[in-house]
């Protein structure tokens, strides 16, 4: 490899550090209304008992199944990938084919998607809902 061709690739692998460095950092704050980083911090009154929310910028389902407990979630349906539409009762639901998950555990509960929506963390610090991938 010439001289030119290992800067270029150590200048671009620095780049991609950079840029991986700013998703991490770049969110914070009340991010529900931010875009999809690797943390978010969402008010966890925003997220009702039983049910959960969508969150409309970011790629997250966040649920509180009962009071207190929140789980998160990708919001990307498992079966060709959608993003789930609505959460019904305890159900996430994609309209794309009819799949609904738990907001419990992201499983299954009506196909066609045959996998679980995948876990996320989420953790209630104070008065918020600290969710990271
Ligand atoms: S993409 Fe969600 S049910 Fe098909």
């Amino acid at each position: 490899m010439t001289p030119d061709r290992r800067q270029f690739f150590t200048t671009a692998g620095l780049a991609a550090l950079a840029v991986g460095t700013g998703a991490l950092t770049g969110c914070g704050g009340d991010s529900s209304s931010g875009q999809g980083g690797a943390t978010l911090t969402v008010p966890a009154s925003t997220i009702p008992v039983g049910g959960g929310r969508i969150l409309d910028n970011a790629n997250f389902v966040v649920t509180q199944p009962e009071a207190g407990v929140f789980k998160a979630f990708n919001k990307m349906c498992t079966h060709q990938g959608c993003p789930v539409s609505d959460i019904v009762g305890a159900d996430v639901h994609c309209r794309c084919h009819g799949s609904r998950f738990s907001i419990v555990d992201g499983a299954v509960t009506q196909g066609p998607a045959t996998k679980p929506l995948r876990a996320a963390k989420a953790v209630l610090e104070g008065t918020d809902v600290i969710v990271s991938a």
